[in-house]
This record gives structure tokens, sequence and C-alpha cells, in this order.
């Protein structure tokens, strides 16, 4: 969250003299006290001689102490933050007159003293974050004078608030992070015995339970109501709705209960409290309320609203401009619907507005123009359309600019920025927006983060970005520039820690290396014509696959912060170098021609949880080092000339998902360790090598498997009946739930996999989420089919052609209902086709052609839509499609239409199904994409700077252009 000024409401000072050190006091000290501090002194461990000052006779001059102005007895110590430590004397309690102390912020250890309930006149205590620990004693509850207690600290705790109804004297009582999860439900009434209780800070305690309704309640006073969760962390759990009586608490003035789960609806009376200035129920995912109502209130002083990540719903009223005391407003991450209200513009005292993430359509109206203090504006992942209004370059005091993420259209033109003299972040990307600015304009304003992504600037350069000199993150990618870049760039670009200008037509060579920040975290030029060789960078991503790059892959590179390196789709030669960066989570050097064997020193790379080498030209064997990368979650090896076995050392790759050794030269027996080695594989590929021997039946463990790819080898034996037990196929697929594949990695990544679908090689980019499939084509497999194989309800492509299987087709093969594809061609089947086959209405592709299959073809439901040469080869088939007729047409014919008959209707219920799901089969990334984009984006907004976000950044903002 942005910072907003602190919400200061109430301060009371209870005693007479502030304390600053030295202040001068005629009285002098009583002799006994003096003492007193000297013995407490040494308990202390002062190790930046805070308390050089406390020698003397009169101790009412020392740091930090206030003495009677009558009698001279010391009232008053107050030494927070000095970086105290070691212990208290408990002599300490020889001093009665003490009404305040303040030992806050220090370093002391073990639990708090009890003897502090001997201070028996204290009136101010406070204890907050001073490095004790455990239980906070509940003799406590004996200073009933107090009037202030702060004991916030993570690192204390208490069991019972029975000894708190003692402090009836009570004002200010904070008890932030203290961890009261074993008070249970008993602390609201334990409070409710305190009336005079004036500001209650019980922020991320871990409470559990509010009482919804008191049989009467005391907190005629009670302003300040903090039970929030500033840092997300041991947060209060409420699991319920907010209370009633809550809204007849008329004195607040500040109430916080954010991040708590609460439930159910905000009760309206929270608007018509008199008193109320700021209202933070942000993060209760549970909360609803409808705009409509809440908003019609009055909310007479209300100055801070923060609903966002609740659950808003219906449309703001116009009513909404009436709150014009507001300044700090934050709606952003709920349902609101409709259009902004024009009487925005009424709240002139906003700073802050943020509707991010809503379903907020229709233009953003012009009024914004009047909202002279406006510094803050978020309005992006809304369906906003129209053009953005020139009233915005009005907003002198605009600080932050959001608009990203919705339909917007028409021109930007020089008069949006006429004032914006203060703008550092300007974020306007993935919208279809037209800069229109002429080439020797100079802006107002230094920005820090330029985000104009998928705007059309080109095709030349900006120039006027040459007046920027602060610019810390820049995303120009999907620009349409397709210039060079020009030389002045590398003149402002040393502040640049992000810089994207992806999918371009960027040109020509590049400076060896970019002068960019010396903490630049993220650089992605890929998908653009860069040629010449691969700059060196100390980042923590480089980007720069799909350019022109040629030369080999430079030496250390990656030897520093480098965690991401793509150099995909480039040019480049030569081996890979033995000294690749250590810390690498991603490599790809796919697509290149890249010769040479893999080095063993990969094995170094322990970080490694994406290593892409397909399509190049290594060759040798697969390094047994590789067998350390234990980290590793996808391995494509594929499409290149490895070969030798499988090295044994490749037993333990507990988060393996992906495994491809596709089209090589590897050879030996797929090994029978390989269920156990790899727990999470969820693709296998060995497609297209040497691999001979049987199908190890432990591959019956490979439980997340949903693609098998063993085709093209030279394995023998018969077909597992083991297969019927692969989990991850025997349950029908659930698109929605399985649309979540893996972590966000997985989907920038591109995910080659080749099934065979009507005999073409289709590329499935994205959608493995989806796919379940059996390949095992062109072996030496013989047998028969095992019945078991149709207990795998959810599969979805089965290739078994070009083997030598013999035997019948299983009659219940209808059972693979979700079949899309089937092919069992060439192979030495016979029998007759299952009638029960034409009621696979998901079958888009059949071959059963070139085997000795008999009788009729059950020709009806969805196997009609299949043609003659789906049969063929196959002497003993006939009727349609077939040109044979069968020799007792009559009967049978009479026989199969009966039969079908209950089918026939379910297909045509099942024919949108189809449809549906093949639409899925190619929308789900796009789809995907939609609901990860804005949770993303979201994540980066909020906690911005490290390098795990700007890097999951870089990747939204490239799938959002790839979605174009
Ligand atoms: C002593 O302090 C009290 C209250 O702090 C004040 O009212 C009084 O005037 C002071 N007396 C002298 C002699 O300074
Ligand atoms: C609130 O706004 C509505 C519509 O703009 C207006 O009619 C009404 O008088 C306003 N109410 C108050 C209390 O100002
Ligand atoms: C707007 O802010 C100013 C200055 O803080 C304040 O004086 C004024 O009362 C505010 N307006 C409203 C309607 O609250
Ligand atoms: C904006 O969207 C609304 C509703 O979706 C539509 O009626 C309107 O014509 C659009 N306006 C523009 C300028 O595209």
């Amino acid at each position: 969250m942005e910072t907003f000024p602190a919400f200061l409401l109430i301060f009371f000072l209870l005693t007479g003299e502030l304390v600053c050190g030295g202040t001068a006091q005629l009285v002098h000290c009583n002799t006994a006290d003096r003492e007193v501090l000297l013995d407490f002194k040494m308990g202390l461990e002062d190790s930046e001689n805070r308390l050089s000052s406390w020698h003397g006779s009169n101790c009412c001059h020392w740091w930090g102490i206030a003495c009677d102005n009558v009698t001279g007895a010391v009232i008053t110590i107050n030494l927070p933050n000095l970086n105290l430590g070691w212990q208290i004397k408990p002599s300490l309690t020889k001093l009665k007159s003490l009404t305040y102390l303040d030992l806050s912020s220090n370093t002391f250890n073990g639990s708090i003293p009890d003897f502090f309930s001997f201070l028996e006149n204290l009136q101010y205590l406070n204890l907050s974050h001073a490095g004790f620990s455990g239980a906070i004693p509940p003799n406590l509850g004996n200073l009933s004078s107090l009037q202030f207690l702060d004991v916030s600290s993570s690192s204390l705790n208490v069991d019972n608030f029975e000894w708190l109804t003692a402090l009836v004297s009570l004002k200010y009582l904070s008890m932030n992070f203290v961890d009261l999860s074993k008070v249970g439900i008993g602390w609201v009434v334990a409070l409710n015995k305190l009336p005079f209780l004036v500001e209650l800070h019980l922020a991320g305690c871990r409470l559990s339970n509010f009482i919804y309704s008191l049989p009467s309640f005391n907190f005629s006073s009670l302003a300040v109501l903090d039970l929030g969760c500033h840092f997300a962390y041991k947060c209060n759990n409420f699991y319920s709705k907010l209370p009633n009586w809550l809204q007849n608490v008329s004195s607040l003035v500040s109430v916080d209960i954010s991040h708590s789960n609460l439930r159910g609806r905000i009760p309206l009376g929270f608007s018509e409290l008199p008193n109320l200035k700021s209202l933070d129920l942000h993060g209760n995912e549970n909360l609803s309320a409808s705009c409509s109502q809440l908003f019609h209130g009055s909310w007479k002083k209300i100055e801070i609203l923060d609903f966002s990540s609740t659950k808003l719903h219906g449309r703001l009223p116009t009513s909404f401009g009436n709150m014009t005391s507001l300044f700090f407003i934050d709606l952003s991450w709920n349902g609101i619907k409709g259009e902004i209200p024009n009487s925005l513009g009424h709240l002139k005292n906003l700073t802050h507005l943020y509707l991010d993430h809503n379903l907020l359509q229709g233009p953003i109206p012009a009024s914004i123009g009047n909202l002279k203090h406006l510094a803050y504006l978020g309005l992006s992942l809304n369906k906003l359309n129209g053009t953005l209004p020139e009233s915005l370059g009005l907003l002198s005091e605009l600080y932050y600019l959001d608009v990203s993420v919705n339909e917007l259209t028409g021109v930007i033109s020089e008069a949006h920025f006429l004032m914006l003299s203060k703008l550092k972040y300007l974020l306007l990307s993935t919208n279809s927006l037209i800069f229109n600015i002429s080439s020797n304009w100079v802006p107002p304003f230094q920005i820090l983060q330029l985000d104009i992504g998928s705007c059309h600037l080109g095709p030349s350069f900006p120039i006027w970005l040459r007046s920027q000199k602060e610019i810390y993150a820049l995303h120009l990618s999907n620009c349409s520039i397709s210039d060079p870049i020009p030389n002045w760039f590398w003149g402002i670009s040393g502040s640049i820690r992000l810089l994207d200008v992806s999918s371009n037509h960027l040109e020509g060579h590049l400076p060896n290396p970019l002068n960019l920040s010396p903490i630049a975290e993220v650089v992605d030029l890929s998908n653009n014509h860069f040629e010449g060789t691969i700059p060196l960078l100390d980042v923590s991503a480089l980007e720069l696959s799909n350019n022109q790059f040629s030369g080999p892959v430079p030496k250390n590179i990656g030897q520093n912060r480098l965690i991401f390196l793509s150099l995909s789709g480039n040019q480049l030669t030569g081996a890979i170098p033995t000294s690749i960066g250590s810390n690498l989570e991603l490599l790809d050097l796919s697509r290149n021609n890249l010769t040479g064997s893999i080095p063993s020193s990969i094995g170094n790379c322990v970080e490694l949880e994406v290593l892409d080498l397909r399509n190049n030209n290594l060759s040798g064997g697969i390094p047994r080092a590789m067998g350390e990368l234990r980290g590793l979650s996808t391995l494509h090896l594929g499409k290149n000339r490895l070969s030798g076995e499988i090295p044994s050392s490749f037993q333990h790759f507990p988060y393996l998902e992906t495994l491809d050794f596709a089209n090589n030269m590897l050879t030996g027996t797929i090994p029978p360790w390989i269920g156990e080695a790899f727990p999470s594989l969820r693709i296998l590929s060995l497609r297209s090598n040497k691999f001979f021997g049987e199908i190890p039946l432990a591959i019956l463990n490979l439980c997340s498997l949903q693609i098998l790819d063993l085709a093209e080898n030279q394995l023998n034996g018969s077909i597992p009946a083991t297969f019927g037990g692969l989990k991850a196929m025997n349950h029908l697929q659930n698109v929605s739930n399985s649309l979540f594949y893996d972590s966000y990695k997985e989907y920038t990544y591109q995910q080659y996999i080749y099934v065979i679908k009507n005999g073409l090689e289709l590329q499935y980019t994205k959608t493995l989420a989806l796919l379940t499939s059996i390949d095992i084509s062109g072996n030496n497999l013989y047998g028969e089919i095992p019945k078991e194989i149709t207990k795998l309800v959810g599969l979805e492509v089965l290739n078994l052609s070009r083997n030598h299987i013999s035997g019948q087709i299983p009659e219940n093969i209808s059972e693979l209902r979700q079949l899309l594809s089937l092919d069992l061609a060439s192979n030495r089947l016979s029998g007759p086709i299952p009638q029960s086959m034409s009621s696979l209405t998901f079958l888009g592709s059949l071959n059963v052609s070139n085997n000795n299959l008999s009788g009729r073809i059950p020709f009806q439901g969805q196997m009609t839509t299949f043609s003659s040469s789906s049969f063929a080869g196959n002497s003993g088939l006939c009727g349609d499609p077939l040109a044979l007729k069968c020799s007792d047409d009559d009967s049978i014919n009479g026989r199969s239409n009966d039969g079908s008959h209950g089918e026939g209707k379910d297909e045509a219920d099942e024919g949108n199904v189809f449809i549906d799901k093949w639409f899925y089969l190619t929308v789900g990334l796009g789809f995907a994409v939609g609901l990860l984009l804005p949770y993303l984006i979201f994540s980066i907004k909020r906690s911005w700077g490290g390098v795990y976000f700007a890097f999951v950044e870089m990747i939204v903002f490239r799938l959002s252009s790839s979605k174009n």
C-alpha cells in the first residue's frame, strides 16, 4: 500500500513535563531516587553510551529523567529507542512517585519483570518492542492508575484478559502483534469493562471471534479501533460478521479491521456514524455490500475509506460525490459495475483514488480534472472505454497514473500531460491508445516508471524519452517501433532497472555491455531483430529470445545474479560454455545451432527449475552430473543428436513435471526405476529414439502423468495392463480445475509437445493442462490391447498405430468417453468394430485402417463423421462409409438402428459440449492469462522492488502482448 499521512487522532500528555534530554529544572533531585537510578544504570548494557549524562548529583538533569518540581522525586523515565539491553533491576520499584515509564524499542531480553506491578502510581507504561518475550505478567493489572499501556511486540503473548479489567483508568491500550490466540471470545467482554478506553490497538494478534451482539456496551469513548493486519502477518481471524453493536459506537473516529476474515454484509449503520473519519476493511474477501446502498448513506466526516479486496458489488451511485471530505478512497479489487459517476468531480479534497480491478465500463469522466489535489489515480483492469480525458492534464499534483488494461482508445497528445510536472508513474499499457506527440516535445515530468506497452508509438523510437533521466522501469513492449535503438538512449539509460522493449521491430547491433543501472534486474529484448553477439549483463533476468543474435553463448554469462536466461530462437553457434551461471533457475538455449556435448558442469546449476536445450545440434551422452539438478520441473533435450542411455543418476527428481528426450538417438531400455524417480511427472516424451525392450510396469507409479509419448522407438513386448492405473488419466478431466497448470513459469515457457492427430503433427502450445494422451505408435509391440486401458476414462488421445497388436478392439472402448483422437492403424487387430464406439461423442479423429477388422462398420452417431479412409485396408469390413456393401444388409441394419436410438439423443445434447471442448483446448491459454494477469499485476503493484515481482511482471506483459 502506498503510504498516506498517519492518522493520529489522540495524543494526550499525562505528565506536565515532557522530557527532553537535559531540560533544566530548578528543583534538586531526591538522593534516594538518585541511588535507584544509578543502580538501574548498573543493570543496563548501554553499548552506545547513551546515558553518559547520568552522573553528578542532580539526577533531574539526566537524560530522560524528570522530577516532581516540588519534592524532587523522580516521576518520569523516558528512554525509548536507545539500544539499551540486559536487565532491569528490581530496585526500580523504589521510585514510588514514578508516573511515566517508557522503555520502548530497546533490546532487553527475557520476560517483562513482574515487579513493574509495584510501581503503583504509574500512569504511562510503554514497553513496546523492548525486546521482552513470553507471557505478559497478569499482575500488571495492579496498576490501577494506568491510563496508557503499550506492550506491542510479536514476541509476547497473553492467554487471558481477566487482569486487564482491573485497569479501570485505561484510555489507551496497544497490544499490536501480541499473540492473543488463546484469549478466545472473552476479549470483547473484558474490554467492555474499560469505560474510558479511547484507543484500542490489537492489530495482528490472531484474535478469533467477535461477539456479534453485546447485552450492553460501555464503549462510550472509543474513538480508535485498530484490529487490522498491518503486515499481513499473524492477522486476526474473526470468521464472523461485523458486529452490530459497532455501528452504535458513535464516538468512533477511526476503524481498521482489515484482513481479518470478516464475513457477511457491511452494516449500513457505519455510514451514519457522526464522527467517523476513517474506515479500513480491506482484504476481507467475504465481506460484501451493494455500492448503491453503502454510498447512499451520509458519511458525514469520512476522509479515508478502504474497501479494497472485499466483495463490493452494484453501481456507484451519483451520491458518491457527496462524500466531499474524502481524501483517500480505495475500492480496488471488487465487483463494482457500471460507469464512474460524473459526480466524482465533487470530491475536491481527493488525493488517492483507486478503482482498479472492477467491472467498471464507459468513459473516464472528464470531471476528474476538477480533483486538483489528486496524486494517485488507479483505474487499471476495468473495461473503461472511450478516450483518455484531456482534463487529466490539469492534475498538477498527479504522481501516479495507472489506466492500464482497459479498453481505452483514441489519441494521447501533449495536452494530456500539460501540467503533470510531478508525474512519476505512467501506466497506460494494454489499451488501444495511439501516441500523437511531436518529436520536439519536452515532457513536463521526469518519469520513474513508464509503462506504455501495446500503445501505438512507432514507427520511430520516441524521441521525447531523451529528456527523461530518472527512468527505472521502461516498458515499451509491442509498441510498433521499428527503428534501431538510437545512441542517445544509452545515454539516459543509466538508471534503468527494468527494460522491456520486446515485440517490436527493433533492429541493429547493441552496445556491449548495455548501459543500465548497476542494480538492473530485468532486460527483455525478445521478439525483435537485434543482431550481433549476446551482450553480457549483470542482471537477474535476461530475455533475448527470438532475435538474430549470433556467435557463441558468452563464456561467463550469468556468473553473478542471473536467474532467468533465455537465448532461445537465435543463431547461436559453438558449444554450451562450461562456466555457466550457477544461480540460474531458468536456462533456455533452445532453437539455436549449438553443437558439442552438454557440459558436465551443468550439474553445478543446482537451482535450475527449467532447462531447455531442444532444437540444437548437441551430441554425445546425457551427462551423469545432470542427476544433481534435483529442483528441475522442466527438462527439454528434444531434437538434438544425443546418444547413449538415460544415466542411472537420473533417479531423484521430485519436482520434475516435463521430461522431453524426444527426437534424439538415445538407446537402452526404459529404466524400471522411472516410476519412483519422477513422482510429479506430467509429461514424458521419449519419442523417436532407439529405446528397446519392454515398457516397464512401473510406469503405473507416475501418478501425475498426463502425456506419455514413447512413439517411434524399438520397444517390444505387450502393452502393460498397468496403464489402466495411471491416476491422472483415469478420471474425467475437469476443464476448469486443471486450468491453473503449474507455476507461472510453465505458462511463459514454450511447451512444444507433439501429438498425432489426423496424421498431422500438431503443436500444442501451453494448453497442456487440458490434454491427456498416450502415444506408443511406431514400435514393435504385440499382444492384445489390455481391457484395463478402458479405465483411463479421462484419456483424450490414444495412438497405438504401427505395431503388431492383435486381438479385438475392447468391446467397452466407449468408456473412454473423452477420447478426441483414436489411432489403431497398421496393426493386426481382428474382429468387429464395437457398436459402442458410435457413442464416443468427442471423437474428432479415428483411424483403424490396415488391420484385419471385419463385419459391419457401426455407422451411426459419431461414426458417421468419418470417411472411408479411416477404415481402409481391412478386407473384412463392410457397409458405410466403405463402398463395399455387407451381404446381410437388411437384417443387421434394422437391428443396429434400434440399438442406437437412445444414444442418438445423447449425441444431440453433447454436440455442443464437443465444440466447447475444442474451444477450451484452443483458447485455454488466453483464458488462463485472463485470470492470471490481474493477479500478477496486483502483486507487483503492492510489492514493487523484488526481483521476483519484476520478473513476474515482465512475464505478465509478455503474456498480455501475446494475447493480442
Ligand atoms: C509544578 O508543576 C505543576 C504541574 O506540573 C505546575 O502546575 C506548577 O506550577 C509547577 N510549580 C512550579 C513551582 O514550577
Ligand atoms: C447527495 O447527492 C444527491 C445527488 O447528488 C443529492 O440529491 C443529495 O441532496 C445529496 N445529499 C446530501 C446529504 O448532500
Ligand atoms: C478539504 O481540505 C481542506 C484542507 O485540509 C479542509 O480545510 C476542508 O475542510 C476540506 N473539505 C472538506 C469538504 O472536508
Ligand atoms: C463503451 O462501452 C459501452 C458498453 O459496453 C458501449 O455502449 C459504448 O458504445 C462504448 N463506447 C465507446 C466510445 O466505445
